[in-house]
């Protein structure tokens, strides 16, 4: 037993009562929000496995998370703070601000024919907009559907031509730091990709590049607002509604539609604000992410804002913008109360200020906890900046599915005692189970299949976009009555629960989650593969990093280094840059079992340089030598 924490926690019992009376458990927690129609039935199981939070309730997001600050008489209070590594600039919006950018925002929307229920695609870098977007779409019942910048053209169509949206919202550029990301031309691209055209996109253009404006298509942003006529109110919609999709990395090439519920979401947000992170209206809550990520949308918009926080907004990165000190001197600067954000990110300020000299420069006295989650927190990242700064380091694992934390150390309920390797334990709400293959669960210390009892707790996705039988079969046929993470672990003698990593063929790269077959179809586009695959190898600073074993065609002409950049290129184009795919083999031979299947984790381990065994099932065992001097020259 190690760390803070122990005597004083109300987790015990905070989880008792959950398990005791889930339903007043929930209902109570409701009472954070204000509906329009207060829910009298909580949880509708009638159509089990399909669960419906708040079925009979109606409210709606964007007036609990800005217009009832405003209409409480928080109008003055910060709500958003922009701030850029790239460009320096700093913006800094109150509630009542928030509510003039969004109503009118929701009202140019309304006035290019989005209503309740239609989908809004927002393509968009880490600027205020790309927050008033998401709120304007809630505000009006709309579903946004959110895409990360780092994401290729043909992802973004993909997702296009799933959500059919009415309106895309965008921006000329994005700002990396060794390059300006020209988003409208991958927007354009996409367009062209895609089946699905949407009636109009409105252009944010940025000092940094002009982009050409489609005439009949392409509406520029700030025309657009001078010329709508009226600010939009917010239109309540049912608890069931979706508020948004937002598409994550599944074992397939094609991502799945992660829908998001109003009620039940808007719900578990607030009670995560005060149980998980400890955090309190008026303060600076800040999630050093994304908003094209799960993170970005549940704790950089909507749970700070619900809870009636000031959240900050980065646009930069850790390291590089200009120096790994750059988060701390925005905690000092801003008065940061939480910092949440992906291990990575502190492997590679660590890599930089081994010493924490610019971390102690400036005064992060503000903060009261450091949360990580995202991938793996490994106990070195994790002592480091618990050392360096002085503040619990909370591990928590959760995932896009989810929303929000499954599994934590509980800060608002007082920390329980940590253990190394271990987020520690369930979030009321959420039962955590370890299944063997056949569904059994498995005692205490046994590693198996990490999976939750069913009904998920609100705020968890409710189905996939139009496609109750993916969801199904994706997460609930595998084991009646468990949804299954898709992570592997264990739970030990004392219920604390340990994440060993994915038993799929999701990978995490910096935080970023990758699906190795849609690495595998990009590799298998070209016209020289016969086959290949795609595994994630151990990287110091990413984690993991996607690397590449390619058999070429017979009578493949291209030389071998020629066709590897080749296949590099294809990726980033095809994926995008956030994939870092780097490494890419020829090899005469994948190895595989009798049956035809590509032996991946041996492959892994192999590239780990960890011990492996040949597997008995395996056809030709000196592939595996083969493979070592690949990928262990
Ligand atoms: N738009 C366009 N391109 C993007 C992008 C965006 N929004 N985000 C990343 N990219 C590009 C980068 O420019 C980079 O391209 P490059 O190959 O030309 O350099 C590539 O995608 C990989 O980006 P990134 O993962 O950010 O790696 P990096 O090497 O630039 O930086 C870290 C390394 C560790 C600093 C960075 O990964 C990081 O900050 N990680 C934290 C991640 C995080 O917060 N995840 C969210 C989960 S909580
Ligand atoms: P995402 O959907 O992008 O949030 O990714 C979710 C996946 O990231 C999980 O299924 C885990 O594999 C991994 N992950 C997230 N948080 C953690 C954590 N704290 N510890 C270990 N793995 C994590």
């Amino acid at each position: 037993m190690s760390g803070t924490g122990g005597a004083v926690s109300a987790y015990p019992a905070e989880y008792a009562r959950w398990r005791a009376a889930p339903e007043d458990f929930w209902r109570q927690a409701a009472g954070a929000l204000q509906w329009s129609r207060r829910p009298g039935v909580v949880c509708d199981r009638t159509r089990e496995p399909f669960i419906r939070w708040f079925p009979d309730g109606e409210l709606n997001a964007c007036h609990n998370a800005v217009d009832r600050h405003v209409e409480a008489g928080r109008g003055e209070q910060l709500a958003l703070l922009h701030v850029s590594a790239m460009t320096g600039a700093e913006q800094r919006f109150t509630f009542a601000q928030l509510r003039a950018e969004v109503a009118r925002l929701a009202g140019a929307l309304r006035e290019l024919g989005v209503e309740r229920g239609d989908r809004v695609v927002i393509y968009m870098p880490m600027v205020p907009e790309a927050v008033f977007a998401m709120l304007a779409c809630a505000r009006l019942g709309a579903v946004h559907s959110v895409v990360f910048g780092g994401f290729a053209a043909r992802e973004l169509a993909v997702r296009i031509d799933d959500a059919q949206p009415k309106v895309v919202l965008s921006a000329s550029c994005g700002l990396e730091p060794n390059r300006v990301i020209d988003y409208k031309d991958l927007l354009d691209r996409a367009l062209q990709l895609s089946q699905h055209a949407p009636r109009a996109c409105v252009i944010l253009q940025r000092p940094q590049l002009t982009a050409p404006l489609q005439t009949g298509r392409d509406l520029d942003w700030r025309a657009c607002l001078a010329a709508t006529q009226h600010d939009a109110d917010c239109v309540p919609v049912n608890a069931t509604d979706p508020l948004y999709i937002l598409y994550t990395s599944g074992t397939t090439g094609k991502p799945k539609g992660v829908v998001r519920d109003t009620g039940g979401y808007c719900v578990a947000l607030a009670y995560s604000m005060s149980a998980v992170y400890g955090a309190r209206a008026g303060e600076v809550f800040w999630a050093a992410s994304d908003i094209g990520w799960v993170v970005g949308h549940s704790y950089i918009v909507y749970g700070p804002l619900l809870h009636g926080c000031a959240t900050l907004m980065f646009e930069g990165k850790p390291v590089g913008t200009p120096d790994a000190g750059t988060y701390w001197r925005i905690v000092e600067r801003y008065r940061v109360a939480t910092l949440f954000t992906a291990p990575t990110a502190i492997r590679a300020i660590k890599r930089e200020d081994p010493e924490g000299l610019l971390m102690r420069a400036s005064d992060t006295s503000s903060l009261r906890a450091l949360f990580l989650a995202g991938e793996r927190a490994d106990p070195d990242t994790v002592n480091w900046a618990g050392a360096q700064l002085g503040k619990p380091v909370i591990d928590h694992w959760w995932q896009t599915e989810t929303g929000w934390p499954v599994v934590a150390n509980c800060l608002g309920l007082g920390l329980l005692p940590t253990r190394v390797g271990s987020p520690t334990k369930p979030v009321p709400g959420f039962e955590v189970c370890v299944l063997d293959d056949r569904g059994v669960e498995l005692p205490r210390g046994t590693q198996g299949a990490l999976a939750l009892r069913l009904p998920l707790a609100p705020g968890s996705l409710p189905t996939l976009w139009n496609n109750d039988a993916g969801f199904l079969q994706s997460y609930l046929e595998r084991w009646p009555g468990y949804y299954a993470t898709g992570d592997g672990g264990y739970i030990d003698a004392d219920g604390y629960v340990y994440v060993l990593g994915r038993t799929d063929d999701v990978i995490n790269v910096a935080g970023h989650r990758l699906s190795t077959g849609e690495l595998e179809q990009a590799l298998s586009g070209h016209a020289e593969v016969a086959e290949c695959a795609v595994i994630g190898v151990s990287d110091a600073l990413k984690g993991t990093v996607p690397v590449g074993l390619v058999v070429r065609k017979a009578g493949a002409a291209t030389p071998p280094t020629e066709l590897q950049a080749q296949l590099v290129r294809r990726v980033r184009d095809e994926v995008g840059p956030v994939a870092a795919f780097q490494r890419c083999y020829i090899v005469a031979r994948l190895p595989k079992t009798r049956s035809g299947k590509i032996l991946r984790g041996t492959m892994r381990r192999i590239a780990d340089g960890v011990p492996y065994e040949t597997p008995a099932t395996i056809e030709d065992p000196l592939v595996l030598d083969e493979i070592a001097r690949a990928l262990r020259p």
